[in-house]
């Protein structure tokens, strides 16, 4: 590893821009805030520190630099995030080689890759002439085919197949990873949308008919190490650079959705590809934004994931909005019937999540039974409980007391007795939920590792730590230990953010100087409270001796070898005064 490259590209990124591009931060004191991507979190628990360039989570404890971030957070190796950085910053790395990281993946991601090219090609041939007929009359011109790479599936049964044998790929792996079946394609006359992962690279295919009759209307690739639908949004690698300016995310359930809505401007989308959302769909979506705009189709299965989906989300301190389409509509149907400019108005009118369900509440519900009624108001009332923001609160209940002609009051006394209640829910499941405290460290350790914490912000101790030649008793904190000084005597100063990348190839040491920089340590100490440390420490290491020395002497039989170690074990007991 190049440490001047590294520590050039280092000093130049901020941090700061760095995360703030893939999760909202706010700044608040002297450090930034935002939501930690690396657990389920809806609490701000990340800080990142522009001062000293690292990020730490208070509640997971992932803490790095601007490299172990995107690392982290884009999945990409250490010559990768160099690359990505140094480009985002101007400096040369051109010379950095990104190693291919597993052949075998590698290998799978290039037979989809040629199998793009292959079903493209073939929609340029003859044999293509209906499907392009088929995309034509559902208004798919040419841009849009190469934009989204939409190919075609032949009817002869083995040309994909037999083409990847030829180019080494062996049949069995070809079944495995959903090209063919039964030594045959698996895909025959079908319009091929290829799948991408977040990084936009293609781990799959979605092939739909478009003549004749078949069970389904799309097949999909089967699950493979590089392709797990639940994890996957489509377009999510497009709509990334796209939510950040537009400040939200709109949720489709097709791609023909997305693909259309892209047509008329429309990119900050992505599509569930099924109407179901996971947990990891939902860590992408708030990846994308906190802002959620729902628009799903108009039909009854629509509405229904709108509201399963919505709720999912509400639990996660987002702004979930919804732009409900008509009954008979889809994103792609409505825009091609509409238009461009029905559609962004069509979006500028998204309701309130809350506010949608409260509408379709409302169409169940017969008026005209006071219990019906005092229901649907209760549970009006039980949204409303959700909501932060007063003035919309007010405004609720205001609309509420004059519509049924109920008191304000009344209403008002019936929220803050469900929010009492909801709160006294969470209280209890708190409990439950409690992480397991972390183990508990003896006062040796405590001692150490606050020293090294004293080490990693102030030089003055690291000169001191190494005049006392002190032993620290275990490994790992020695090793730390001897880096730090290594590190600095090398290049005179601890720059934590740096000394995360010196220590990249160590994860033993990366995760001890995680957790002691996560761990409350004091950061300052004084001349005069510093060698109580050591005394503390030295004291523990004499105490693991005369341990060794008493099992030794347990074994021993020579007598002249006894004396000696009896000897050495008086020495010992005396310095411990
Ligand atoms: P839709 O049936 O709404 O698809 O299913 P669509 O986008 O409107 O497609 P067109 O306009 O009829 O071509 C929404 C999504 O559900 C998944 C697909 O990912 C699709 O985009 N789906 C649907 C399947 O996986 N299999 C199916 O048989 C149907
Ligand atoms: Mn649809």
């Amino acid at each position: 590893m190049n440490h001047d490259l590294a520590s050039e590209i280092r000093s130049k990124v901020d941090i700061v821009d760095i995360i703030g591009e893939k999760i909202p931060l706010v700044s608040h004191g002297k450090n930034f805030w935002g939501v930690c991507p690396f657990h389920d979190d809806k609490n701000p628990s990340l800080c990142v520190s522009r001062e000293r360039q690292i990020y730490t989570c208070f509640s997971c404890h992932a803490t790095g630099n601007a490299f172990t971030f995107v690392m982290e957070y884009d999945h990409m190796d250490f010559p990768s995030a160099l690359k990505y950085l140094g480009e985002k910053v101007g400096v040369d790395v051109g010379n950095i080689k990104v190693a291919k990281k597993n052949d075998k993946t590698e290998k799978i991601y290039d037979a989809y890759l040629f199998a793009t090219k292959y079903f493209q090609n073939n929609l340029l041939t003859k044999l293509g002439k209906k499907a392009k007929e088929y995309l034509a009359s559902r208004k798919i011109d040419d841009a849009i085919i190469k934009e989204f790479e939409i190919g075609l599936s032949l009817e002869k049964k083995d040309d994909l197949t037999s083409l990847l044998m030829k180019k080494g790929y062996d049949i069995g792996m070809l079944n495995k990873i959903g090209l063919s079946a039964d030594n045959h394609d698996i895909y025959c006359e079908r319009i091929m949308f290829p799948l991408y992962d977040v990084n936009g690279r293609i781990v799959g295919f979605s092939g739909r008919i478009y003549k004749g009759k078949s069970q389904s209307k799309y097949v999909n690739t089967k699950e493979t190490e590089i392709f797990k639908k639940g994890e996957t949004l489509y377009h999510y690698h497009i709509a990334r650079e796209e939510c950040r300016l537009k400040k939200n995310v709109i949720v489709m359930e097709g791609f023909m959705d997305v693909i259309r809505a892209s047509t008329i401007g429309v990119r900050n989308t992505v599509a569930l590809m099924g109407t179901a959302l996971t947990k990891q769909q939902i860590q992408l979506l708030k990846r994308l934004s906190p802002n959620i705009i729902l628009c799903l189709d108009g039909d009854d299965p629509g509405v229904k994931a709108t509201l399963s989906v919505g709720n999912l989300l509400l639990e996660e301190k987002v702004e979930v909005k919804v732009i409900p389409l008509p009954k008979e509509y889809d994103p792609d149907t409505y825009i091609l019937e509409f238009g461009q400019e029905k559609f962004l108005s069509l979006m500028d009118s998204a309701i309130h999540f809350n506010d949608f369900k409260i509408q379709k509440l409302k169409e169940t519900v017969d008026f005209r039974s006071d219990e019906e009624t005092a229901n649907y108001i209760h549970m009006v009332l039980e949204e409303t409980a959700k909501l932060e923001d007063e003035i919309r609160i007010e405004v609720i209940l205001k609309k509420l007391a004059k519509e049924f002609d109920i008191g304000y009051n009344t209403l008002e006394m019936r929220l803050q007795r469900i929010k009492q209640e909801k709160l006294t829910e969470k209280e209890s499941q708190k409990i439950v939920v409690a992480p397991p405290p972390r183990k508990r460290k003896n006062k040796y350790d405590k001692a150490v590792e606050q020293l090294l914490f004293f080490m990693l912000h102030n030089d003055w101790v690291i000169d001191q730590a190494e005049k006392e030649f002190l032993v620290l008793p275990a490994e790992e904190h020695r090793i730390l230990c001897s880096e730090i000084i290594y590190y600095y005597k090398k290049y005179g100063k601890i720059e934590l953010a740096d000394f995360y990348t010196y220590l990249q190839e160590k994860p033993n040491l990366l995760s001890l100087l995680n957790r002691i920089l996560t761990d409350h340590y004091e950061e300052h100490t004084t001349q005069e409270e510093l060698p109580l440390y050591f005394k503390v420490i030295r004291e523990y290491g004499r105490k693991q001796e005369i341990k060794r020395l008493t099992t030794l002497m347990k074994k021993e039989v020579n007598p002249l070898e006894q004396a000696e170690l009896v000897e050495k074990m008086r020495k010992l007991r005396i310095g411990e005064d």
